[in-house]
């Protein structure tokens, strides 16, 4: 099979002149091409997906009231995404504008358009439209009241309530279900690249929805595996295998997923400076921790207040060590995770009834102001 992100790498030059009705027609030409898409096609009414929307500069403009400050949500390594209001829908949405001077760019731009006019999930963000006027590129996206999972487990503001177990669980099941969406219902399957907490967006209801597609690529069919000559993601999430010798599969979606799921149940970040030389790096912190039981109770956040259920932090720790670890064919498939998890996310845990575990302190450097 051919790799799309090497043939868009071939046409980089015709990109960046790209005016939006030749994305719109690439998008129809791709899907032609490889039948991306649902397996089953039926499960979205057999249109295989819904046209993204072009806006121009102009409207994006208007909506975000000129890209005034007080409408900035956050940045990232794009560039800045703001709140706005479409005047044609009044719909609000997040809008995300690329930093014309940044490394990423045009090639992320129309593989997030590509991936997100063709693949749909309540675990997706909804890709609304893009704009691609001049050399500006913006994406619009449906806007997620509750921002980011990053914003709630390591900023927390004042105004966000801490998040307690079973939202926790919900989380990281809703997450799984997605990578589970894009790695066997997606055909040919999705290798997402990109999993972290500030990729994971949340609804009003702390229904998690995975976002930004750029660096997603589609993967092997049969046995071969990519050989990726640029390795990027981020650091902290990316699985060894990968960051050694770029070799890429589903499998590294599976190991940043369970980095994420240790960010959930510690509260750690997967890289944080601030804690002391052995506590830096999450995953080499829990991993001898993982090897004894007894000490599965200092890895629970401190946030948690001990309220959570003893057996499912064991299980939920548990699924977290299968998916990081080294050997990227002993780590679980993504069904299996869901399957796990969706088991743990239906035990209610109630601290009214159940028992709330005394706080074990452990072995941890104290959390940054930053981080309470
Ligand atoms: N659809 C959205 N709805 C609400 N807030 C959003 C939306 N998309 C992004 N944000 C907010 O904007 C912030 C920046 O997002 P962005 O994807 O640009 O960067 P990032 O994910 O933090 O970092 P990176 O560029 O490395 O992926 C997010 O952390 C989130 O708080
Ligand atoms: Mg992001």
């Amino acid at each position: 099979m051919g790799c799309f992100l090497c043939s868009v790498k071939s046409k980089k030059k015709q990109i960046g002149k790209f005016s939006a009705h030749q994305i719109s027609s690439s998008v129809e030409k791709f899907k032609v091409n490889t039948s991306l898409g649902e397996k089953d096609s039926s499960r979205n009414g057999g249109s295989g997906h819904i046209a993204a929307h072009t806006f121009t500069f102009r409207e994006l403009a208007a909506a975000t009231k000129y890209f005034r400050a007080d409408c900035l949500l956050g940045e990232g390594g794009f560039g800045r995404v703001y709140k706005g209001q479409l005047e044609r829908t009044n719909q609000v949405v997040a809008i995300k504008q690329l930093d014309r001077n940044g490394l990423q760019g045009n090639r992320e731009f129309l593989v997030e358009v590509l991936m997100l006019s063709l693949l749909h999930h309540p675990h997706l963000v909804n890709l609304i439209g893009y704009c691609a006027d001049g050399d500006q590129r913006l994406l619009v996206y449906e806007f997620m009241p509750l921002g980011s999972l990053e914003d709630h487990l390591h900023e927390l503001s004042p105004d966000k309530r801490r998040l307690d177990w079973n939202t926790r669980m919900k989380i990281a099941a809703g997450a799984a279900k997605g990578l589970e969406y894009l790695h066997d219902k997606a055909n040919p399957p999705v290798i997402y690249r990109d999993l972290k907490c500030s990729n994971i967006l949340l609804d009003e209801d702390y229904n998690p929805k995975l976002s930004d597609f750029g660096l997603a690529k589609l993967g092997p069919v049969g046995d071969k595996t990519h050989v990726s000559t640029r390795v990027m993601g981020t650091y902290g999430y990316c699985a060894p295998e990968y960051a050694m010798t770029g070799q890429l599969t589903l499998k590294f979606d599976v190991y940043s997923f369970g980095v994420v799921l240790l960010e959930i149940i510690t509260g750690r970040r997967a890289i944080d400076t601030s804690r002391a030389a052995g506590e830096q790096n999450l995953v080499a912190w829990a991993r001898p921790l993982f090897k004894d039981r007894r000490k599965f109770s200092q890895m629970a956040d401190p946030e948690l207040q001990g309220q959570y259920p003893v057996r499912g932090l064991y299980q939920a720790l548990a699924v977290a060590a299968m998916c990081v670890q080294e050997q990227p064919n002993m780590r679980p498939l993504i069904a299996d995770v869901v399957t796990a998890l969706n088991y743990l996310a239906s035990q209610k845990y109630n601290s009214g009834t159940q028992p709330v575990q005394r706080h074990h302190t452990g072995p941890s450097t104290p959390r940054t102001r930053r981080d309470l």
